[in-house]
């Protein structure tokens, strides 16, 4: 057999994926795996097993990232295979997890076939990428990449009122490798598409060309609590009025705009949150994405002076933290091509398309060739335990996967 007719195991790597899965499983499928979380930890645990069982070098850098390492025949940069295995708290089995999997399954085929290829690979997992925990997203490989400062991420408090650094110590992943400075040969990132395009049109592979630009806001509303039956309409200062006016506009912002312009308001709480008091304080979040970042600043702008006339109006005080702001990336042209004719080679259909959400393999698009392969989401259901993609489609994938990587590992 020669390197051409290469092919994962499709078994196994579903195998891996439900294996991972079954840590922190959720009643009607689906899996609750918080960054940094006990069963963040299991998942990891589970995993490094896996990466030493595979003969990989793992290391475990300051931000807990965790690298595997596999020699090649010259010492250098690694082509590297990367994604995450936290998750939201209503999260898929597969979303991140199936990049870092399909890495391992990557690299026991190559171990099976007795390959040595001529550059290092590596296959890698970065801490809080999902940033539903602790913000901002991207975190460990932010950090990784030299995008965010150790410090900085290291001293986060999350919504548990715990920090970065505080809970990678509590689950033992403050490793000792630096950060910031690593440079890879290539990185290439597989992942559910997490959208509808590829399922609707009966598309295997995505060609992914870049990824949209990211604004996260926390806004802080504070008002007056007062008496929900006693206290004149023309006398409040209501915390949640100016909230949900805030969340109208942020939709009708997105649906006037049109184009890739999203927004989400996925958190609103009220304090104190009683039948028959006037909300005193409201505390949400904003997340705005578009392609163009001209058009994602325009979109904030719009929104930000909104809310601070809304907050006005109602006589309520307004604060506004910035949790995540990340421009557009475009990937290397290079790399977008050899995914697209890779996949045609294996005679899958493609087509090139945006990311929606956002990928740990943006931080590494400006400093080495990057690019992602995306593999159908049936329904385009992410971020939700129905969240599924045929294992047809995933080997499909992590075939492309296999070639792209030993490509960019031979030259
Ligand atoms: C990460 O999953 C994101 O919010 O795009
Ligand atoms: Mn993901
Ligand atoms: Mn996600």
């Amino acid at each position: 057999m020669t390197c051409r007719d290469l092919k994962i195991n499709i078994e196994r790597l579903m195998g891996r994926l439900r294996e991972l899965g079954a840590i922190g499983a959720l009643p009607g499928g689906g899996c609750c795996r918080l960054a940094l979380s006990d069963g963040d930890r299991r998942g990891r645990d589970l995993v490094s097993g896996w990466m030493r069982d595979l003969g990989l070098e793992v290391s475990v850098d300051r931000i807990g990232n965790v690298v595997g390492l596999r020699p090649g025949r010259e010492n250098g940069a690694p082509v590297m295979i990367g994604s995450h295995i936290d998750t939201v708290a209503t999260g898929g089995i597969y979303d991140g997890c199936l990049g870092v999997l399909a890495g391992l399954e990557v690299i026991e085929t190559l171990n099976d076939a007795g390959i040595v290829t001529a550059h290092p690979l590596a296959v890698a997992f970065f801490t809080n990428e999902e940033g539903a925990r602790f913000a901002p997203d991207m975190m460990g490989s932010a950090v990784h990449q030299g995008a965010l400062g150790l410090d900085t991420a290291l001293a986060v408090t999350g919504i548990d009122g715990t920090t970065v650094g505080d809970d990678l110590r509590r689950i033992g992943y403050d490793g000792s490798t630096e950060t910031g400075d690593f440079r890879a040969r290539a990185f290439v990132e597989m992942h559910v598409e997490q959208g509808p395009v590829l399922d609707v049109e009966g598309t295997r592979i995505g060609v992914v060309e870049g990824v949209q630009g990211i604004s996260w806001s926390e806004f802080t509303l504070n008002g007056v609590a007062n008496h929900a039956g006693t206290t004149p309409m023309n006398m409040r200062c209501d915390a949640g009025v100016v909230a949900a006016r805030i969340a109208i506009k942020a939709r009708d912002i997105a649906t006037a705009m049109g184009g890739d312009q999203v927004a989400t308001v996925g958190v609103i709480d009220l304090a104190p949150n009683l039948v028959n008091v006037v909300p005193q304080r409201a505390q949400m979040t904003v997340d705005l994405r578009n392609t163009d970042e001209a058009l994602l600043k325009l979109a904030e702008a719009r929104l930000f002076d909104f809310a601070r006339d809304a907050a006005a109006s109602e006589g309520v005080e307004l604060k506004r933290r910035t949790l995540a702001r990340f421009e557009p990336v475009v990937f290397a042209s290079g790399m977008v091509d050899l995914i697209e004719t890779t996949a045609r080679g294996q005679g899958v259909s493609t087509r090139r398309m945006p990311s929606g959400a956002g990928h740990d393999a943006q931080m590494f698009a400006p400093n080495c060739p990057t690019a992602m392969i995306f593999v159908p989401s049936r329904d385009g259901i992410s971020h939700n335990i129905k969240e599924f993609t045929e294992p047809g489609h995933i080997r499909a994938g992590a075939d492309v996967l296999l070639h792209v990587v030993l490509e960019k590992a031979s030259n």
